[in-house]
């Protein structure tokens, strides 16, 4: 008991500080100098654009206490223990992979001018460490699998095979196509949290459009706490999920007409989605905590494809780590849905009817509704939001049709 309470003041003293992960926040940011024009690396690295995003991530201190892509140690104790190499919890490998024939022209020591697929140079990585991974593992201790259909697996393997670690200097943001202003930095939240008073902080991870399921949950967790920080992951996500600016517009709409605006603060992650469930779940929440939140909720299936993941290993393996070594306080929500003979959004922990009385309502099914045009009943999703889904799916068919 006493041990518990000592545990509970020591977590608090964590969660009031609101400490970025590490200790300090690790921004990678910074001008390019007019001196550094005269002294540009000769060797260039093309970045695509699932890696910028990666970049952008260091660059704004998301991924605090990383200073730049993962070098060999890092890379190897994270595969295997989900720590970097001096202890600190780190679940997901961040790597530059370029193509194993640069082995003999890369050497530590050098600094290398990272491109981006659009032709801007976005800054310097000053290589440190030069290894070829290997991926099986890495698939296997990462996602669990080695199947080539999960989206997250396809991706390692479609990398190319030598991956180079070290420290970046990164100069510039990518520019968002649109939404620029939500990309805020988490110097930013943190500063914009301070100046509303927030002392507390839940932190929601999305790749979808918010329905009545994410709002339920969301709002639960509002009770508890001073502000919502929904923070859309707007990286590469796999070719049917609905698109980034689509789940923008689908957002400000639901806030406008279903939040308090005093009470949520809507932001743009900016990395791509692994699809690494209980993994990634971690990551999340790590991330979540560098941008000022003290709380992070975790639901039905987090950050799951398929059915690789049981649907709640994303809750489970929070169990494998000391409170004070994640320093956010995180908020498991049961699979939530509508309830008709309770009239309301529900879990088993809060309704006693069968799975008869549920609205049962697949996410395929009710993209093949949105598609023809009909909108889902207001248990599943809210009209504002289904209008706009809706929209957003039909400019998608008709820039399909003429790309044929
Ligand atoms: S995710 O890949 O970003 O996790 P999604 O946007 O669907 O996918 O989920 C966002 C958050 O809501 C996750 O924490 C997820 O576990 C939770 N969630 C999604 N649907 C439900 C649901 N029906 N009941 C409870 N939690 C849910």
């Amino acid at each position: 008991m006493w041990l518990a309470q000592m545990n509970a003041r020591k977590g608090d003293h964590v969660m009031s500080k609101n400490v970025p992960h590490g200790g300090v926040l690790i921004e990678r940011l910074q001008p390019r100098s007019g001196d550094s024009q005269h002294d540009l690396p000769e060797k260039v690295v093309m970045v695509d654009k699932w890696t910028l995003s990666d970049l952008d991530c260091l660059a704004i201190g998301a991924f605090s206490p990383l200073t730049g892509f993962m070098g060999e140690a890092d890379y190897r104790a994270v595969v295997s223990s989900m720590r970097l190499s001096d202890g600190t919890v780190w679940p997901l490998p961040v790597t530059l992979a370029v193509d194993s024939s640069k082995y003999g022209e890369v050497q530590p020591g050098d600094r290398l001018l990272l491109r981006g697929e659009d032709g801007e140079d976005y800054g310097i990585l000053h290589v440190e460490s030069r290894y070829i991974p290997d991926k099986r593992i890495e698939a296997l201790q990462v996602f669990r699998t080695t199947d080539e259909a999960h989206p997250g697996v396809k991706k390692l393997y479609e990398k190319p095979d030598l991956y180079l670690g070290g420290p970046v200097e990164v100069w510039q943001r990518p520019k968002a196509e649109q939404f620029g202003d939500y990309y805020l930095t988490p110097a930013q939240t943190r500063s914009i949290f301070a100046s509303k008073g927030w002392k507390s902080v839940v932190g929601f991870q999305t790749r979808n459009p918010v329905h009545r399921a994410h709002e339920y949950i969301q709002k639960a967790a509002m009770e508890i706490v001073d502000g919502l920080f929904l923070n859309p992951l707007m990286g590469e996500t796999k070719s049917d999920d609905v698109p980034a600016t689509v789940r923008m517009k689908s957002y400000l709409a639901l806030l406008e007409n279903y939040y308090p605006p005093n009470r949520v603060l809507l932001a743009a992650f900016p990395a791509a989605m692994r699809y690494a469930g209980p993994r990634e779940a971690v990551f999340h929440a790590i991330v979540r905590k560098n941008y000022g939140c003290t709380h992070f909720i975790v639901g039905r299936d987090h950050a799951g494809v398929g059915d690789y993941y049981g649907t709640y290993d994303a809750q489970y393996i929070f169990s494998e780590f000391e409170p004070d070594e994640l320093g956010i306080q995180l908020l498991f929500f049961e699979h939530s849905f509508y309830c008709r003979s309770c009239q309301g959004m529900a879990t088993t922990k809060t309704c006693p009817h069968d799975a008869s009385h549920h609205m049962a309502l697949s996410g395929t099914k009710v993209r093949a509704m949105l598609r023809n045009g009909q909108t889902p009943p207001p248990e599943y999703s809210r009209p504002e939001v289904a209008k706009i889904l809706i929209e957003g799916m039909q400019q998608q068919e008709e820039g399909n049709s003429l790309m044929r």
